[in-house]
């Protein structure tokens, strides 16, 4: 994989916004979750950067949980809304306050499979966090309780979403410059 300075368009949110802006959510959250035991679903591989430092901005007693979704037709670019779960929840939700923790909602396909699967546990309230929401993909409609920021439909990396499993790792979200990078199929 070569140096992403070779395709970054721009830097569409810096570190020091998205740190501000999670300060900002866990603030709330924690006004929100005051007395209920909070349980974060974390929606591996892209929401465990940000859940982690969410986690450091709730300041009321909770804890987390991790879920792995893989979509039928590895190697897709789109979710196909045809997903299974890789690696399941290790506890029982009932009667919990379950968050859940997402890097990006694009289509919705994805979320919209995790809830209708984690509803049929009758949690005492199942509500949706993410970082970065592409409202004009949606396809099915997802209810979000929290939301990080807006963002246009831009092919967009680091802080958890990849490029081919790369650059997870930034601490900012970039737009990928397409005349410079070639998405592999
Ligand atoms: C991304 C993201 C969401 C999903 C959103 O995951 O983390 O889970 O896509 O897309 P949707 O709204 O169209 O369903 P991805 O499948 O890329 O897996 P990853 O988190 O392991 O990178």
């Amino acid at each position: 994989m070569e140096d992403y300075k070779n395709f970054l368009e721009e830097i569409l949110i810096s570190k020091e916004d998205l740190q501000t802006r999670i300060a900002e959510l866990g603030a709330e959250i924690s006004k929100d979750y005051l007395g209920k035991e909070l349980l974060l679903v974390c929606i591996l591989r892209g929401g465990v950067f940000f859940t982690v430092d969410l986690m450091k901005k709730i300041d009321i007693p909770h804890v987390v949980e991790f879920m792995a979704i893989s979509s039928y037709g590895a190697g897709a670019r789109e979710s196909t809304g045809d997903v299974r779960v890789t690696l399941d929840l290790q506890i029982n939700i009932r009667d919990k306050h379950v968050l859940l923790v997402e890097d990006i909602i694009d289509s919705g396909l994805t979320l919209a499979s995790v809830i209708e699967r984690l509803s049929a546990q009758h949690p005492a309230s199942l509500e949706v966090c993410t970082l970065l929401d592409k409202a004009a993909r949606r396809e099915v409609d997802v209810p979000l309780k929290y939301r990080g920021f807006n963002i246009e439909d831009k092919f967009v990396f680091g802080y958890g979403l990849d490029i081919d499993e790369f650059f997870r790792g930034l601490p900012f979200i970039g737009v990928v410059d397409l005349d410079k990078y070639e998405p592999a199929d």
